[in-house]
């Protein structure tokens, strides 16, 4: 099966075109093509993602990519055609609010001939509602032009899957984990603890009652000074902090850890950015040096109450596997100490590449191949965006 995967659903436009096959048990992926436009250069001006300034970039390089990602996958065929009148005002009122976008993609259907894809792939949500309303939107479009099935995702099941990616070669092995699973997943929007009994069955344990872990890296790293997006920023300047001053250096910053005695599953990292912020208030100059030790000891304190939270749901649920998901999960301190502590618990550990662990659509195409039963290709029926989509 050939799955198109399409991914908007905050400052990653990517696409991508999987082929998927099934070897008895073992679920193989190819990838055939895997584009993607980040837009952090246009929003770190800002300091953060502008939600328009997002759907208007989404909408400028969604054809270019989906053009560039056909050619790689070589589904790419010149053939003139006429499209009737019917289709080209359908298009034009399935993007309505992406004008432009419909402009372009009658342009370009008119040249090309029906991409050999078996299903869509879209986030349907959680996410940025004007930014997924684009991929959404252009996902309904190419669905109805070309009578291809349409699968809504949840960007969050993505993550899950993300971790589900073992590399062979060039390709993917879909691992399938021993149940019940506990998906730890960190990201820009959410923090949540996610039990499976089931191979996609999800129940949300746990989660952030106000920031998500990226946010506050994100926050933190804004209140020392540093560009967006912060999380990278703070991981590299924490670890040179452990480089230069060793593992056993003497605290000179203490900041809290919230939650980590309450007896839930829960998380709160409001009050570890504000401890950030009135800490660095009181110093009168903010070297490079002092950034680093804050640095370092705001992830040591993410990193002990995501392992705290996450041992106790792993052993209040008797889990067997613990997967890492969410662009958070690209830090090396947090794969590192998940790492440890699931051998110190004795669970199978997964967690994504590097480079799939941020905003992909490989793992939105691989979350559709598994929730494709028999999909219909878009037909004007009412699917919405949801910038608040449940896991279930
Ligand atoms: O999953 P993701 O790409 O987008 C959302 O769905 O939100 O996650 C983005 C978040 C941002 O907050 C970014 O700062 C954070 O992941 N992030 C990191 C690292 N790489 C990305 N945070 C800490 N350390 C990193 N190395
Ligand atoms: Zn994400």
């Amino acid at each position: 099966m050939i799955i198109l995967g399409i991914e908007t659903s905050c400052d990653e436009t990517a696409i991508s075109i999987i082929n998927s096959e099934k070897n008895g048990e073992k679920t193989l992926i190819k990838v055939l093509g895997n584009q993607l436009f980040s837009q952090i250069a246009i929003h770190a001006q800002y300091g953060g993602v502008f939600p328009m300034m997002a759907k208007r970039s989404h909408a400028e390089n969604m054809i270019p990519l989906f053009l560039e990602c056909l050619k790689e996958a070589k589904l790419f065929y010149e053939e003139e055609k006429e499209l009737s009148e019917e289709k080209k005002s359908t298009i034009k009122t399935i993007l309505e609010r992406e004008f432009e976008l419909a402009e372009k993609l009658l342009d370009l259907a008119k040249d090309i001939s029906t991409p050999k894809i078996d299903a869509i792939a879209v986030t349907q949500g959680p996410g940025l509602e004007p930014a997924l309303w684009v991929g959404l939107n252009f996902a309904k479009a190419i669905s109805y032009l070309w009578n291809i099935p349409l699968i809504p995702t949840n960007h969050m099941e993505g993550h899950i899957f993300a971790g589900l990616m073992k590399k062979v070669n060039n390709d993917y092995e879909i691992i399938t984990p021993e149940m019940p699973t506990i998906a730890l997943l960190i990201s820009g929007g959410h923090t949540q603890l996610v039990l499976s009994k089931s191979l996609q069955e999800y129940e949300v344990i746990g989660e952030t009652r106000d920031d998500a872990v990226g946010e506050a890296f994100d926050k933190v790293a804004r209140i020392i000074g540093l560009p967006y997006p912060g999380g990278p920023q703070i991981s590299k300047l924490a670890d040179k902090e452990r480089t230069e001053s060793g593992l056993n250096a003497e605290k000179k910053w203490n900041l809290p850890r919230p939650m980590i005695h309450s007896k839930d599953l829960d998380f709160s990292f409001s009050g570890l950015k504000t401890s950030v912020l009135y800490t660095v208030k009181k110093i009168p100059e903010l070297t490079e040096k002092i950034k680093q030790e804050i640095a370092r000891e705001f992830e040591d304190a993410v990193v002990e109450v995501l392992s705290s939270k996450t041992r106790s749901a792993v052993e209040q649920f008797g889990a067997k596997t613990l997967v890492l998901g969410g662009g958070v999960s690209a830090n090396k301190e947090i794969r590192t100490k998940l790492a440890k502590l699931a051998e110190e618990i004795n669970v199978t550990f997964f967690v994504p590449e590097i480079s799939a662990s941020t905003d992909n659509s490989l793992m939105i195409a691989v979350a559709g191949l598994f929730n494709y039963s028999n999909q219909k290709p878009y037909f004007g029926e009412i699917l919405k965006a949801d910038g608040n989509l449940k896991l279930n």
